[in-house]
């Protein structure tokens, strides 16, 4: 079996090609390493196509950019695959604010093109899309919520979110608003076509190989600060705010279910729900129980738009894979995450200590 995973470089795609070439798939992946037009030269994912190359026998590299509409067709009608996972994406919001028609093109325009082409050469594929929980704007905000002493919850015994809450009328970033553009698409072509496309929303995905930066990926951010003694800001909210963190193999698991059990159009929360929900004070507290005691400061503005508390509501995709499970709990993320780091900085490959 053959799949085809554009953003092959990132780090989802990079581990969905690690996950289904160990369980036996072909790979062909797609990546122009545009990662390093988005971010500078250290966002580079080069380094990562090389080592997916060198260590999978059965990955094949297309270094083909998703908004090349010919080529992308091209590759579809030659490769036709049976599995499709699209997680090419520009993925920052303050990013997207700055470069306004590549988030789009990239996001909305890149992801039409991937979809024409699954329709037009391998209709019957399954076809993943990681969307975001961004499209939900800042509308999880106006939820009614408890103060506790650690974090911010949900009043009433409300768990999570669910797919049902409204995506229209809110505050989104046009990130954002891009991956609605996609959303939506993905969703019609589900509906409209009967495509086996699944929209997968996910709140915060990590794993080892998350490119910390101070306004994107906060767990790894705040514990490479910690590991390297760097000063670290909480912007807003007491320190309360609250994430789901979810490990980028259990991603690629979910998917792989996806594909046994396909449906059109359908959405999903993607998170590591409330066992794997953690606050910016309580992260700290856990690192400081690790021997990482961290030095902060409290600036009293959070980011526009920022969630107080999002925590996955995982009924629907756990009612639909029933099979699948986390098998990243916290501890063993943030240990992952710490131990990258220290290795980093002992081995001198990182600066930051300079
Ligand atoms: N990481 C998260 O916390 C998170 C949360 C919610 C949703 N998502 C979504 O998951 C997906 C993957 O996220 P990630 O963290 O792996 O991102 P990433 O930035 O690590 O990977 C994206 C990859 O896509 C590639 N790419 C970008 N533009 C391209 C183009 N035009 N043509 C070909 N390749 C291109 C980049 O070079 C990069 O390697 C994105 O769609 C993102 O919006 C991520």
């Amino acid at each position: 079996m053959k799949a085809l995973i554009t953003g092959s470089g990132g780090l989802i795609g990079s581990e969905c090609a690690r996950v289904l070439c160990c369980d036996g798939w072909d790979v062909v992946g797609i990546d122009n390493d545009m990662r390093a037009q988005f971010f500078g030269p250290e966002g580079t994912t080069r380094p990562v196509v090389e080592e997916l190359l060198a260590t999978l026998a059965t990955y094949r590299h297309y270094p083909f950019d998703i908004r090349d509409r010919q080529e992308i067709r091209d590759l579809f009608r030659h490769e036709r695959p049976d599995f499709i996972i699209h997680t090419a994406a520009q993925p920052s919001h303050d990013k997207a604010a700055m470069i306004p028609y590549d988030d789009f093109d990239v996001n909305a325009l890149g992801t039409m093109n991937v979809l024409v082409a699954a329709r037009d050469f391998c209709r019957d594929a399954p076809f993943c899309f990681t969307s975001t929980n961004k499209v939900y704007g800042d509308r999880p905000n106006s939820l009614p919520l408890v103060e506790l002493t650690t974090r911010y919850d949900y009043a009433h015994g409300l768990d999570g979110i669910s797919e049902v809450m409204s995506i229209d009328q809110c505050l989104h970033s046009l990130f954002g608003t891009s991956k609605v553009a996609a959303d939506v698409l993905c969703q019609e072509f589900g509906r409209y076509f009967q495509m086996p496309v699944g929209i997968f929303r996910g709140g915060c995905l990590t794993g080892r190989q998350h490119a910390a930066v101070e306004l994107h990926g906060y767990l790894a951010y705040i514990i490479m600060c910690a590991v390297t003694g760097r000063p670290y800001t909480i912007f807003g909210y007491k320190g309360k705010q609250v994430r789901d963190q979810i490990h980028a193999s259990d991603v690629a698991h979910v998917f792989l279910h996806f594909f046994r059990r396909p449906r059109c159009g359908e959405v999903y929360n993607l998170g590591g729900g409330r066992q794997n929900s953690l606050s910016i004070l309580e992260t700290i507290a856990i690192l400081a129980d690790m021997g990482f005691k961290m030095e902060y400061t409290y600036q009293e503005q959070h980011r526009l738009g920022d969630h107080i508390c999002y925590i996955s509501d995982l009924t629907k995709l756990r009612a639909h894979f029933p099979d699948w499970q986390l098998e990243y709990d916290l501890s063993r993320i943030i240990y992952e995450l710490a131990e990258r780091y220290t290795r980093q900085t002992w081995c001198g490959v990182d600066d930051i200590l300079k």
